[in-house]
Parts: structure tokens; sequence; C-alpha cells
């Protein structure tokens, strides 16, 4: 709930991607406009290619930033499944978002806004401000959550190749050795460079 709040509340304006009629990507900026225990909350016009791409695949992946330059930036990466869900919520997101009303004036202006909710889908944490880097990783609805990254095996040696390549300094020692996921880039240079191949990549 605190990654969907942060993503509502402090990015708000985020990249969306669907796919079209034929399967190649298309993204477009879309606010995301309120959260609750089923997700997230937007609203679109149902004259829009974006609109027909939801509604056939039913599938988005998004990502939005907040920061001023790379090293101060935190991104917020969410993809699921998305279901239109019609106007009942249309209102509320008109009040806590009163900037609507200076694109759709008028009750009769939004004659074809329909809301869209993100009810189920997986989604990550990355903050480039912190040294190291911070990530994390969470799902909502009956998203099952997978292993990505790398994780070392009891094949290890210990002979510290691993750490000696590490950008973010993130394995520690020990028999085996690990790797501290919350800090780690998914670079592969662990997975690399192990002698004895014991770094896995799951996911
Ligand atoms: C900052 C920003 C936020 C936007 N938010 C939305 C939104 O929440 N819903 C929407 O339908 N369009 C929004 N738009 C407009 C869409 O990005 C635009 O209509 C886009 O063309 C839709 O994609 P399409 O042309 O493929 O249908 C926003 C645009 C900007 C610049």
């Amino acid at each position: 709930m605190d990654y969907l709040k942060y993503l509502v509340r402090e990015i708000h304006s985020t990249v969306v991607a669907t796919v079209d009629e034929n399967g190649l990507p298309v993204t477009c900026a879309i606010d995301i406009m309120d959260y609750d225990e089923n997700g997230l909350y937007f609203l679109t016009a149902k004259g829009k290619g974006f609109y027909n791409r939801l509604v056939n695949k039913g599938y988005l992946a998004l990502t939005g930033m907040k920061g001023e330059d790379t090293m101060s930036c935190v991104s917020l990466s969410v993809r699921g499944k998305a279901k239109e869900i019609g106007v009942a919520r249309l209102p509320r997101l008109f009040e806590l978002n009163p900037y609507m009303t200076e694109i759709y004036p008028t009750e009769e202006s939004r004659k074809a806004l329909t809301v869209f909710c993100v009810y189920e889908g997986s989604g990550e944490w990355f903050d480039l401000s912190k040294k190291p880097i911070e990530r994390a990783s969470f799902t909502f609805g009956n998203a099952v959550k997978s292993q990505e990254g790398y994780y070392i095996t009891d094949k290890c040696i210990s002979c510290g190749k691993c750490l000696a390549v590490c950008p973010q300094n993130c394995i520690s020692k020990g028999t085996p050795f690990t790797v501290q996921q919350e800090h780690c880039l998914h670079c592969g240079n662990c997975h690399e460079m192990c002698p004895v191949d014991a770094v896995e990549k799951r996911g």
C-alpha cells in the first residue's frame, strides 16, 4: 500500500505502456489518480487509442519517477492487469484531482470518460539517491511474487571474486557469500565472474 500511495501522491504522472493490435509497445503519459486495497485507479476517454489497447489486452506496464536528476531519482514500476470499472468512481477522481476540471470543465464534456483499475500486479521500487542503491519488489491483488536477481548457492568456495567485481559492494562474506538483494543492481558481474558457477540468476 505504501508503494501504491507513493505512486499516486508523490509521482502521480507516469508513462504507461500498452500493446497494440500488432503486438507492438505504445507508451503515453497517464496520471495515476487514486489507490486503495483493490489497486490503482486512473481515467481515460473511450475515444483514445489507449482505451482500445487497454480493453483489448487488459494489461499494462508503467513507470513513474521522482527526482531532479538521475542520481536523486526514485522510480516506481508496476505491471499488471487492468479492467474498466466505469464511471462510479469518476466524481471521486475529480475531487482528488481538481486540475481535471481545467481539462474537462463541464459534466457534458466528461461523457467519454471512464475509470480503470489495475487490480493485480507486481512492482519495483528503485532508488538511485541511496548509496548503495536501494530496491524492493512488491505484489498486489492475487499476483504471485517471483524471485528476481542473483543468488549464491552452496557451491560457493568463498574466493571473493564476486565481491571484487560488484559495483555496489553489496555481497556479504560468509559460507556461502550472499547477495544483499535490496542493494543489488542485477548487473550480473558476480554470475559472470564466479569460477565455480555458484551464482544463479532467478526470474
Ligand atoms: C502529464 C500528463 C498526464 C496525462 N494524464 C492522462 C490521463 O490520466 N488520462 C488520459 O486519458 N490521458 C492523459 N494524458 C494524455 C495522454 O497522454 C494522451 O491523450 C495520449 O495521446 C493518449 O495515448 P493515445 O493517443 O495512444 O490514445 C496525459 C498527458 C500528460 C502530458
